[in-house]
């Protein structure tokens, strides 16, 4: 069996992604959800998202798209385009014997891999701000919802307002998550 395509991503209300190559907000249970997630799995990332990555992902077998020849990233796979990182995805998974492939992203990878996604884990921001990277707008006929949960906000944690697309923009709560659900195709859908 092939192993399902699952994008996971952070969208905020008015759609944004990523600013200047960053996430505009600080949201930790947020990066604990996508680490369980995608723990263990092959994850294909743009060579951007992997640009803004703080840290390394252990644990992962990551496979970053990129159409630079010189590109080589410690830790990582290249992948000349989004069907060679599926192509190298599947080999990995199956060596791992999982049965998911996670998208981590960009906006420009979620994009491409729209068409062979089985499932989206959505983590809706409860915010709206300014930003230059886009999740992919949804068909709905096409996606129907599974699960949904809210998250209790962080003790202790407070939501400051928005000023600008700097430090000042980005809130340290898990607060402003507002819930987290996963979407997927109807069933039928050809990967
Ligand atoms: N909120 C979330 O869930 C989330 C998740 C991930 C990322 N982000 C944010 O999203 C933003 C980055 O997204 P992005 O759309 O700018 O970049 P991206 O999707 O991360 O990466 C784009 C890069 O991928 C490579 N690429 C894309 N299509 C390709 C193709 N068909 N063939 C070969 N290579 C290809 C190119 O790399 P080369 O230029 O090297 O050729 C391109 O510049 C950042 O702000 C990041 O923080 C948000």
């Amino acid at each position: 069996m092939q192993p399902e395509l699952v994008a996971v991503a952070a969208v905020a209300r008015n759609g944004v992604i990523g600013a200047d190559n960053g996430l505009p907000w600080r949201v930790s249970s947020d990066l604990k959800h996508f680490k369980a997630l995608t723990m263990g799995k092959p994850l294909i990332l743009g060579r951007r998202t992997f640009d803004s990555l703080q840290r390394p992902l252990p644990g992962r077998e990551i496979i970053v798209v990129t159409r630079d020849p010189r590109f080589s990233p410690a830790g990582a796979r290249i992948a000349r385009g989004p069907s060679e990182a599926l192509e190298v995805a599947r080999r990995l998974a199956k060596a791992l014997a999982v049965d998911e492939i996670m998208i981590g992203g960009g906006a420009e990878i979620f994009r491409a891999l729209m068409d062979e996604t089985r499932r989206i884990e959505l983590t809706e921001i409860a915010l709206e701000p300014e930003g230059d990277a886009f999740f992919p707008s949804l068909d709905m006929a096409q996606w129907r919802e599974t699960k949904r949960e809210t998250p209790r906000a962080a003790k202790g944690t407070r939501r400051t307002s928005p000023l600008s697309r700097s430090s000042a923009n980005r809130f340290d709560t898990a607060a402003s998550v507002s819930r987290k659900h996963v979407l997927q195709p109807p069933r039928g859908k050809a990967i």
